[in-house]
């Protein structure tokens, strides 16, 4: 591949916010992407559709060696080199903690935090040897707001946002920006909505993954530090902090049962029990 291209590492990029990501970053002019998600023939379909050079890795980013194994890709493949890595991958499983247990929250950390770190610890002597470059972690709006069912969902955001702030500040002398997306609803494979999007009541809360890729390329080539999608939700996270009673009493309330919503976890299975 050129060597005066930009590499672009997206994970999750078999659906959703990953898939519309690759689709929005390969219209920027250079760009060379790195596909990585479990599915191959998912990335392959989307590999070969795309206007940019593009190569892809099926990969479980749980795995012992996951992290090694991107990192070979990029040397085989990439020349070493690694402008953008965007930190994607992820899935929730609802489920009240009694029900689930600590191992729902195990598999919530597994998943969304110790991954997005292994595989940045892995990579980031590549970035900071191509910098000026960037990562872009996607954590949530519910990595600001809890509500009933998805704690281990909000444990494992709430910590990818503590860890992403810090990278932030660590980062910024060795030409390495940090940048961070907040989506609330969107509708996605893993993350249907169908609850929301059936009522003329709610449907309106819910986004596209394609506004999310754009904040993805905002928050990355585009410097910003972090970015709600859609802005609004920004309101929650500072409710939050500023009115606590008032959040608590409405999110344990009964407005809070017209938000609530199924996943479909990272294996296509049901939850354990729909909301
Ligand atoms: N949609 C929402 O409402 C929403 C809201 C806030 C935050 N988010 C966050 O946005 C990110 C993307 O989610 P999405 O909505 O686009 O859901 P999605 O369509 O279900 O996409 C999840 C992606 O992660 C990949 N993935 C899951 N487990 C993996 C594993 N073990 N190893 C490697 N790849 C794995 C999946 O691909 P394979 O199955 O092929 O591996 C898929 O490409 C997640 O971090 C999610 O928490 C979503």
């Amino acid at each position: 591949m050129a060597s005066g291209n930009r590499v672009v590492l997206i994970t999750g990029a078999s659906t959703g916010i990953g898939k519309a990501t690759a689709i929005r970053l390969a219209r920027e002019p250079g760009t060379e992407l790195v596909l990585v998600a479990r599915r191959e023939q998912l990335l392959r379909e989307l590999a070969e559709s795309l206007p940019c050079p593009a190569t892809h890795l099926a990969v479980d980013l749980t795995t012992e060696d996951a992290p090694q194994r991107v990192r070979a890709h990029l040397e085989a493949e990439h020349g070493g080199r690694l402008h953008l890595l965007v930190n994607n991958a992820g899935a929730a499983w609802r489920g009240s903690f009694a029900e689930s247990g600590y191992a729902n929250v195990h598999r919530h950390m597994q998943l969304n935090f110790d991954a997005v770190v292994r595989l940045t610890e892995a990579l980031l002597p590549l970035l900071r040897a191509s910098a000026p470059s960037a990562i872009v972690n996607v954590a949530s709006t519910a990595g600001r707001v809890s509500r009933a069912r998805t704690g281990a969902y909000s444990a494992s955001k709430f910590a990818l946002i503590g860890w992403t702030d810090s990278l932030y500040a660590e980062e910024k002398a060795e030409g390495v920006h940090v940048g961070m997306v907040l989506p609330g609803f969107v509708a996605t494979e893993g993350f249907p909505a169908a609850e929301l999007r059936e009522k003329a009541l709610t449907r309106w809360v819910v986004s596209k993954p394609e506004k999310v890729a754009e904040a993805i390329f905002e928050c990355g080539p585009g410097g910003k530090a972090e970015r709600y999608v859609p802005r609004p939700y920004a309101l929650a996270a500072v409710a939050r902090i500023l009115l606590p009673r008032l959040t608590r009493r409405v999110l344990t309330g009964g407005a809070a049962s017209n938000l609530t919503t199924s996943t479909t976890g990272s294996n296509g299975g049901s939850d354990p029990a729909p909301d």
